[in-house]
């Protein structure tokens, strides 16, 4: 699976590695984390980790598409690229300023998500709801996965940006001390 993964994102990617402009629910919250270590899973162009290098942020960036991970590679000195399928990947805990997860779903990192973070340290969440698509979130399950955190966001809505997926959800939220 991982394999198939890793060729249909790279046959994608070859054929157009899609817009840089950042997702605008990390434009519009990256201001609650204080500056220092970022992670962006599955950051595909890397869009939204060039943003966070660009803010100051040490960004860990990881995805299973070499042809991504050649593209953002050496783009900003303060962005680590890390090539792997994240399913072998451990999250460092207790590490992380901010964690970002943008239109990637995978629930086995949802404990090891809220262990990465310090305390104070912000997830910003951003996915597709579709009950028929078992790789896509239930309503308020996301909610419910991190409700230990202080949720400064959260919102189901019509999805903009695909003709896919049922809904987007969004979710900020914040490690407490
Ligand atoms: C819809 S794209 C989102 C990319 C990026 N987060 C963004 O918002 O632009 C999903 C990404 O997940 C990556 N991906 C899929 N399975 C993965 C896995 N097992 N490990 C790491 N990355 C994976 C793909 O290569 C792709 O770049």
């Amino acid at each position: 699976m991982t394999e198939q993964d890793r060729k249909k994102w790279n046959s994608k990617y070859l054929n157009n590695i899609g817009s840089l402009d950042p997702s605008k629910i990390i434009e519009k919250y990256i201001f609650l984390a204080s500056c220092g270590n970022a992670l962006d899973i599955a950051c595909g162009n890397g869009r939204n980790s060039i943003f966070l290098a660009q803010k100051g942020f040490q960004v860990d960036a990881i995805d299973i598409s070499t042809i991504a991970a050649n593209h953002l590679t050496g783009k900003n000195p303060k962005l680590n690229m890390i090539c792997q399928d994240i399913d072998t990947w451990q999250i460092p805990q207790n590490r992380y300023q901010v964690i970002i997860n943008i239109r990637f779903m995978d629930r086995r990192l949802f404990p090891m998500i809220q262990a990465g973070l310090k305390p104070g340290g912000v997830l910003i969440f951003e996915s597709f709801i579709d009950g028929k698509k078992e790789y896509c979130l239930e309503p308020n399950e996301l909610l419910h996965a991190f409700e230990s955190l202080h949720i400064v966001y959260y919102e189901e809505r019509e999805a903009e940006h695909s003709d896919k997926f049922d809904q987007s959800v969004y979710l900020v939220a914040i490690k407490r001390c």
